[in-house]
């Protein structure tokens, strides 16, 4: 039944994009949507005219994909994308990333901002993630479609190694300093206690976040390569309460940072 959504909602994509093949999708999170204006754009869908989408409650919700070209490479961008905080079931939250992967995408790159918990990160790091730690409900819970994947995924490499080195390589030559770290994924909405940011490290989190790790094990269930960055706006394990603009000023530089990298990895996959 999912699975017949999907593909027509796909279908209904390629016949609004006159069949247009993304080879990457790129799911931007909070803060790190100015990535899409960076693409040279062919065509740009609301999510709310996509038929089969999870229609968004949040007001003043913005949420498109964004169809164009990075270096001369066909991508798929979601500016925004749902949270399990929102209500979205896992299915939901998931979605665009199977129809992604029915349009045809060979990589997924995801972004998001996220809280450190390693004490040698500061607020405005880029973080490449490494693995991750999943404290919400699994995505993949329920019947197995078989067409797209097994029902137990291996989650060996599940951000790609290759691509982490391509990183590590780009960002020497740019001169972009990289953190490396696992990101824990809960569910949100408030954020962690100072006694969850100490359980988050103690168990082997570097990074906590709300978001991105159900559509990077629904990416692996169907052997999609995935790349993760992510950006450091706080410090968890801080006793200093956050001046906001600052974060928002060093979100944004980290953003740069991030677009840069993007760009070049897209370029060289
Ligand atoms: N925790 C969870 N999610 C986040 C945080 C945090 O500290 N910062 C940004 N997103």
């Amino acid at each position: 039944m999912l699975l017949e959504e999907i593909k027509k909602t796909a279908q209904w994509i390629k016949e609004q994009t006159h069949d247009f093949r993304p080879e990457v999708g790129i799911i931007l999170g909070t803060g790190l949507g100015e990535f899409g204006d960076k693409i040279d754009a062919k065509y740009i869908l609301d999510y709310k005219s996509i038929p089969g989408f999870p229609v968004s409650t949040v007001q003043g919700h913005k949420g498109r994909m964004i169809f164009g070209e990075v270096e001369g490479r066909r991508v798929v961008a979601m500016q925004g994308r749902f949270h399990y905080y929102e209500g979205y079931t896992m299915q939901q939250v998931t979605f665009p990333v199977r129809v992604m992967q029915q349009l045809g995408i060979g990589y997924l790159f995801v972004s998001n901002a996220s809280g450190g918990i390693n004490t040698s990160f500061t607020v405005g790091d880029l973080m490449i993630i490494t693995d991750h730690i999943n404290l919400m409900p699994n995505p993949l819970i329920g019947p197995n479609m078989e067409e797209l994947g097994p029902r137990f995924p291996d989650m060996h490499n599940c951000y790609d190694k290759t691509l982490r080195q391509k990183a590590a390589a780009i960002a020497e030559e740019e001169n972009i300093k990289l953190q490396y770290g696992v990101y824990v994924g809960g569910t949100g909405p408030s954020f962690e206690t100072q006694a969850e940011y100490r359980y988050f490290k103690a168990i082997g989190g570097d990074a906590a976040g709300m978001s991105t790790v159900p559509e990077v094990i629904v990416a692996r269930h169907m052997s999609i390569p995935v790349f993760g960055v992510s950006v450091i706006t706080n410090c968890g394990l801080s006793d200093e309460v956050g001046d906001h603009e600052d974060v928002q000023r060093q979100g944004k530089k980290a953003g740069e940072k991030m677009e840069l990298l993007f760009k070049r990895m897209i370029k060289e996959l």
